[in-house]
């Protein structure tokens, strides 16, 4: 019998794929970017597997595409906001995802931003190239205190938990907001407290946020939002750029009611060269790198194949997003 045939849509790490070619026929989409939507659906006909990334949309129309071979799609992200759940499940497809692996990489990540913003630390490099640095000054890029502060936790899952204890090395009083509400197992060992989203809006130094994106979070940072924040506080975003009203992060980082932000993520990505905020020095950038470190990566690539070639068994995926499928 022929190996199954699974599409790739990027060259993951090398790990990932030899598991993938050791055992099925592997079409790898070879560019750095991704395969256009026409040219997605025209690879996915006849495969067994897909393994996507996020800025690959999976919707009802791409699964009808592929057709009745199709066993599974997984992705190499935690997030799934690309891929429409509903359908695959409708179509008993099981979707796996990479979680865990990337929590302390992406942390780690925030963790920089939270730090670059407060201190300038970005800004500092581009008035040295630009050879404006002329001596020591009281008043030279003065930034805010991370130690001591008060950070507040938008999402209390893994990473925002990761964040948490970070935050303790630094003597901050941490607080989150989770929709769910309380997580006292959580609290008890990391030592964060729960608060109310506005009560976080108003009392935090930092907002760090950690929350999928879904119809319940899309844009729940937006003008009515930012207007509760304490005024001057800096907010950084690793989560997906969705979740901010960008306009609104706009007026708030000009108007001083944020005094910074560090933005590794963005809506659209990649972020237009005309967009605005590329002009404001109290903002930070990074092109959606969190997870970048290269063990986490590497680790991502070889879970998204290991949830993919169960899969292509029948078996259960060991982590899956709609586990329903099974029922
Ligand atoms: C994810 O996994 O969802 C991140 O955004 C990329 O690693």
């Amino acid at each position: 019998m022929s190996p199954a045939k699974v599409f790739v849509t990027r060259a993951i790490p090398s790990e990932g794929l030899a598991l993938l070619a050791a055992q099925v026929e592997v079409d790898l989409w070879p560019d750095m970017l991704p395969p256009p939507y026409a040219a997605l659906t025209e690879r996915v006909r006849g495969c067994a597997g897909v393994l996507t990334l996020l800025s690959d949309r999976v919707d009802a129309a791409l699964l009808d595409a592929a057709g009745p071979d199709l066993r599974v799609v997984s992705q190499m992200a935690v997030g799934y906001d690309n891929i429409d759940i509903a359908a695959c499940t409708a179509r008993r497809l099981p979707v796996g995802h990479t979680p865990g692996v990337l929590t302390e990489a992406t942390a780690d990540f925030a963790w920089a931003l939270l730090m670059a913003a407060a201190r300038r630390v970005a800004e500092g490099d581009r008035f040295v190239r630009a050879g404006h640095w002329t001596t020591w000054h009281p008043k030279l890029l003065v930034g805010l205190d991370v130690y001591g502060a008060s950070l507040g936790l938008i999402g209390f899952g893994r990473i925002g938990q990761a964040m948490a204890r970070r935050a303790a090395g630094f003597g901050m009083r941490v607080r989150y907001y989770a929709a769910s509400g309380p997580k006292p197992e959580a609290e008890a060992v990391i030592g964060a407290r729960y608060a109310d989203l506005d009560t976080l809006l108003a009392e935090s130094d930092f907002l760090s946020l950690h929350v999928p994106l879904n119809a319940d979070t899309r844009q729940m940072i937006n003008a009515a939002t930012l207007a509760k924040v304490k005024r001057g506080a800096v907010l950084v975003n690793t989560a997906r750029g969705g979740v901010v009203d960008q306009v609104a992060l706009h007026a708030a980082l000009t108007s001083g009611r944020l005094s910074a932000a560090g933005l590794d993520v963005s809506d659209p990505e990649p972020l237009p060269v005309d967009s605005p905020l590329l002009h404001l020095e109290n903002v930070v950038l990074a092109p959606h790198i969190a997870s970048g470190s290269l063990q986490a990566r590497t680790r991502m690539a070889t879970m998204a194949a290991e949830n993919l070639l169960a899969g292509l068994r029948g078996d259960r995926l060991p982590h899956c997003v709609n586990p329903q499928v099974y029922g």
